[in-house]
């Protein structure tokens, strides 16, 4: 097999072997337009480095298109449908991770999904909703995954949280479930050390997928790429090499931290 050097893209394959023998599940593996969303990006880096991949999405043919792309570069993934804010579907994500290759070693909770609206536009169901898909669905899945990731020696486990959770945005329920998502990162690393299973948290910055892009005006997306110090638009790829890292051997002293892709955004004065 040929190697080839990483780029900043992802566009080209690389394949150093970083994950090979290991499982990964991807919640939220799809994008839900054209382009590609975090989910997406991480699941076809881990098959690149060696992982076999569950792509999870809500959506089936979300996560099956992700598996074709996977497949066309002959990577090993499958997908499958499940919400991951129900208990039912997260246990049956474990279930057919077990059954299809026997094995667990990466949980990629990854799944999000966004309200912008402040404190007083904010409904009691949509603060329900956003805080049962952005922060319940990593503790359920998280809690259905222990025994196969024991099973298994150990493993990592990776929660998409947002600088949101970190800087003053305006965006109520979002920024409270992407708070608690750091919170149940160090709650569980604390718990979970003993059995050689780390949980550690990516914080991306404003990173243009399909879900931020959905609305957003060509002055806006500038203004964006402009707020962080590194003043280059951030990718899905950006954010999916930091789970690769994550996700690997290389940082099995890592545990409980919380890792920002954001450009430098969070250590700005503004
Ligand atoms: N794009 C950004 O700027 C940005 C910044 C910070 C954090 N994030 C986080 O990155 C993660 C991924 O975002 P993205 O931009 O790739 O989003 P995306 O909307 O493109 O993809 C998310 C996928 O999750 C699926 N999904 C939604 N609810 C689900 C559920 N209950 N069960 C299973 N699947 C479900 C959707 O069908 C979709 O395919 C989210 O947690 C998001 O909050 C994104």
């Amino acid at each position: 097999m040929r190697a080839e050097r990483a780029t900043s893209t992802g566009t080209r394959p690389l394949r150093s072997g970083r994950l090979k023998g290991k499982v990964a599940i991807v919640t939220g593996a799809g994008s839900r337009g054209p382009g590609l969303g975090n989910g997406k990006a991480a699941a076809i880096l881990f098959a690149r480095e060696g992982a076999q991949v569950l792509c999870v999405d809500r959506v089936i043919e979300r996560a099956e298109e992700t598996c074709a792309m996977i497949l066309s570069e002959d990577g090993e993934a499958s997908p499958l449908q499940a919400d991951v804010s129900r208990s039912s579907d997260c246990e049956r994500m474990i279930s057919a991770v077990s059954e299809r290759y026997g094995r667990l070693d990466i949980l990629h909770n990854n799944v999000g999904i966004e309200s912008r609206k402040g404190l007083l536009e904010t409904s009691e169901e949509e603060w329900d909703q956003v805080l049962a898909v952005d922060l319940k669905s990593m503790f359920l899945a998280a809690q259905a995954a222990i025994p196969r990731l024991v099973e298994a020696g150990g493993g990592s486990i990776i929660n998409v949280s947002s600088v949101a959770a970190l800087r003053a945005h305006g965006r109520t329920a979002y920024a409270a479930a992407k708070a608690g998502v750091i919170g149940l990162t160090i709650s569980l690393a604390g718990q979970l050390a003993k059995d050689r299973i780390r949980v550690n948290c990516i914080a991306p910055g404003f990173v243009y997928t399909p879900m931020v892009a959905e609305g957003m005006s060509a002055e806006l997306r500038e203004r964006r790429r402009l707020a962080a110090p590194i003043q280059d638009e951030g990718t899905a790829w950006d954010v999916a090499w930091a789970a690769v890292y994550l996700a690997s051997d290389e940082s099995r002293w890592v545990t409980g931290q919380v890792l920002a892709v954001d450009g430098g955004l969070t250590i700005t004065s503004r």
